[in-house]
């Protein structure tokens, strides 16, 4: 007699093991530097010439003119089995690739034409809105194509690139549509970080700031102690802050349980939900980085005073501007709007609020709620602050 199969659940467990370099390097498309060719060559060998189609954020095409024709030499004389699909495509740099659904189905319509299978590669060579653009077409196709990402800002370089997520913007809200997507690799080349304009140059600088204020106390002392030298553009402290961000970021991913973002806290997201709000609320006219510089002075709350002066001057001295007018701006009730974040970072966690917020020099814990007049007081604190070091 059969039974019936009703009420019977068979337990699903899939274990993968992802590893993927993150590569510090310098003029990675020279033919005397070998990195790249190490990187790919194993994974080319298993697979008859696979194709490759490459994307160059336009703000990096044109301060590095050479960087078309050095990538297909690169290619010609190292990989000759790697079938370039087509000459670089040069794409619109920053947010407005993000923002724009018609630039992302052009990339799709891209690796559409290059006929990508299974076992292509796509290079993204650019910031980090680039890298997250072409990372969320690259992961649609054939539910994933190998992505090597080439970050050429130091926000991209320290944390956006290094990362396993991608995403694009939508009506509802910054980074709506997005993919967790871990890259075949990263090559950090530091000859790019020379070509930013300054504002760029900062930028990854509060991200610095932001994981070491909650995981490195050490680091927090060496970027406060660097901020002249940074804010002068010194690249060899630069390399260094790149190089000590991103591996606490991939320590965060490898070792934090939780790479997925499956549970509550995100600690990589401490200064996130204002600043991304604050990015929203001037169309972008404030940069990533910028904005997070302001987001985590706004969740100091805890930290004693003497800690958060120091944020704000290794911060205001790595070049920062700490104040902007959008922060007291109200909606039509009369409610301030950057508290709108709040709600939207709530809905992006799934439900339960849960905010990072440094309790000391290299340590954090989450709450689960934030006041409304905690935040007005953060702001006035805030401006108190930028009127002392400017009057
Ligand atoms: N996926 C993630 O985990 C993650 C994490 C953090 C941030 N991000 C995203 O990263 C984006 C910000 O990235 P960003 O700060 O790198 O800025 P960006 O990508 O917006 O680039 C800023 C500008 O710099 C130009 N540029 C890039 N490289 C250059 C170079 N070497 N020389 C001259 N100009 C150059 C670009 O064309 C652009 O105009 C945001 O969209 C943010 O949401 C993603
Ligand atoms: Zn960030």
């Amino acid at each position: 007699m059969m039974t019936s199969v009703m009420n019977r659940i068979i337990h699903q467990e899939i274990t993968v093991s992802y590893q993927y370099p993150v590569v510090f390097t310098r003029d990675v498309f020279n033919p005397a530097n070998t990195r790249l060719y190490e990187t790919l060559h194993d994974a080319v060998e298993q697979h008859s010439s696979p194709s490759m189609l490459v994307f160059v954020d336009d703000g990096v095409a044109v301060t590095h003119p050479g960087l078309v024709d050095s990538i297909a030499r690169y290619m010609r004389h190292h990989l000759p089995a790697v079938t370039l699909c087509s000459s670089p495509v040069i794409i619109p740099g920053g947010e407005s690739i993000k923002s724009n659904r018609p630039a992302i189905e052009k990339l799709l319509e891209k690796m559409a034409d290059a006929r990508l299978d299974r076992h292509s590669y796509v290079m993204a060579i650019g910031g980090g809105a680039v890298l997250d653009a072409v990372g969320y077409a690259a992961s649609l196709v054939h539910r994933g194509v190998r992505l090597i990402r080439v970050p050429t800002t130091v926000l991209s370089q320290n944390d956006a690139g290094v990362g396993v997520k991608t995403a694009i913007n939508d009506v509802a809200g910054k980074n709506f549509l997005g993919t967790f997507a871990p890259p075949f690799a990263v090559i950090n080349d530091a000859d790019f970080l020379k070509s930013l304009p300054d504002e760029t140059w900062r930028g990854g600088i509060a991200e610095a700031f932001k994981v070491a204020l909650i995981k490195d106390a050490v680091f927090f002392e060496w970027l406060c102690a660097s901020a002249r030298l940074l804010s002068d553009r010194d690249e060899s402290v630069m390399e260094e802050l790149v190089f000590r961000c991103a591996d606490l970021h991939l320590k965060h991913i490898r070792q934090g349980g939780d790479p997925f973002e499956m549970g509550q806290a995100r600690p990589l997201d401490f200064g996130h939900w204002s600043a991304h709000q604050l990015e929203v609320m001037t169309e972008f006219e404030v940069g990533h980085g910028q904005a997070v510089a302001i987001g985590i002075m706004l969740d100091t709350g805890l930290l004693n005073n003497e800690d958060a002066d120091r944020l704000f001057g290794g911060l205001s001295t790595s070049g920062f501007s700490l104040w902007h007018d959008a922060l007291e701006q109200r909606d039509p009730s009369g409610r301030l709007s950057i508290l709108a974040g709040i709600e939207k970072f709530r809905e992006h966690l799934g439900g339960r609020l849960c905010v990072t917020m440094p309790s000391g020099l290299g340590s954090s814990c989450e709450l689960h709620a934030l006041d409304e007049a905690w935040v007005q007081q953060a702001i006035k604190e805030l401006r108190e602050r930028t009127a002392t070091v400017h009057s």
